[in-house]
């Protein structure tokens, strides 16, 4: 991709992303000079090289803080706008907000919308992400807009159980998840029942009795945030005769006591992108970054 230069956000994670994602695609890479504020405010420096570029990729994981990554990516846009750079990339492995993607309750603010209405108006040309929520969210970036599946790269990486093996979404709308995985795996999938109390944001499942019995099993969803949904999937699974879990994730935030509620209810081991940098224990982390260089060099 000629012209492009990697532009880290600062931060552990999109420094280590950008610095895989410029090996990947041969390109220089520049970091931005952040710092905050005694009143925690936020401050960005563009180094030089960015100013005097024709074409950036900014690379900015809205790890947690969200709040705060996602200000420090506007003003980063900003500021390359207002620079006069032509043409500016987001590249944000993972985009924070993305669950909330309609009204589920009236009246509600659309996250989602907001925040790929706000990283366009700062001046993002087009986006890059990994595994947005749902994709049909992207049409609210009015630009190129690409979620990249980061399950293909990952099967690459995973230690598959010996024996009978069966990839399982955790509910219906991680369903095209399991597809994935378990093509670039080469195993059979099936999907759980899953519902959530939209006020309470407790998560149950119905009963579904699946032929797990016997069966490793690889639970694949897009995110793990408090640990919830994949525990008690783990639990039903177990329950229900299988031999053992493991999990694949895309963004493992892991918060608070995510990962003792993981190993009480059986978890194995827990396989993540490194598009955030979990809050609690021990994923085993995979590089997606080449699979987004591709996506860019794909449509450059
Ligand atoms: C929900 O639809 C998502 O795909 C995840 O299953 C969910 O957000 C995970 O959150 P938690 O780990 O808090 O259950």
């Amino acid at each position: 991709m000629p012209g492009c230069l990697v532009l880290s956000g600062g931060d552990p994670v999109s420094e280590e992303f950008s610095a895989s994602l410029a090996q990947a695609l041969r390109a220089p890479k520049a970091s931005v000079h952040r710092k905050v504020f005694p009143d925690g405010e936020s401050y960005v420096r563009l180094p030089e090289d960015a100013t005097g570029s024709s074409r950036v990729c900014v690379v900015k994981s809205l790890a947690p803080p969200q709040d705060k990554s996602l200000v420090e990516l506007l003003l980063i846009l900003d500021a390359l706008k207002e620079k006069g750079v032509s043409r500016v990339e987001a590249i944000v492995p993972y985009l924070a907000y993305s669950r909330q993607d309609r009204e589920f309750l009236a009246n509600e603010a659309v996250s989602v919308r907001a925040v790929l209405r706000a990283i366009r108006h700062a001046g993002a040309e087009s986006l890059y992400t990994v595994e947005i929520h749902k994709e049909e969210s992207l049409s609210f970036f009015e630009g190129r807009a690409v979620s990249v599946s980061p399950y293909e790269a990952m099967a690459e990486a995973i230690e598959v159980p010996d024996g009978d093996t069966v990839v399982i979404a955790p509910d219906r709308g991680a369903l095209g998840r399991a597809v994935r995985l378990a093509r670039a795996l080469g195993l059979p999938y099936d999907y759980l029942v899953k519902h959530r109390d939209r006020v309470t944001g407790e998560v149950f499942f119905e009963p579904k009795s699946l032929n797990v019995r016997g069966y490793n099993v690889i639970i694949v969803d897009d995110i793990i945030s408090t640990g919830g949904t994949v525990a008690k999937a783990s639990s039903i699974l177990l329950s229900q005769g299988a031999r053992s879990v493991t999990v694949v994730v895309a963004h493992a935030l892991l918060v608070g006591d995510a990962w003792r509620k993981l190993v009480s209810a059986g978890v194995r081991r827990v396989y993540a992108a490194n598009t955030v940098a979990p809050a609690s224990g021990n994923p085993k982390i995979i590089d997606v970054a080449p699979a987004v260089a591709s996506a860019l060099g794909a449509t450059a």
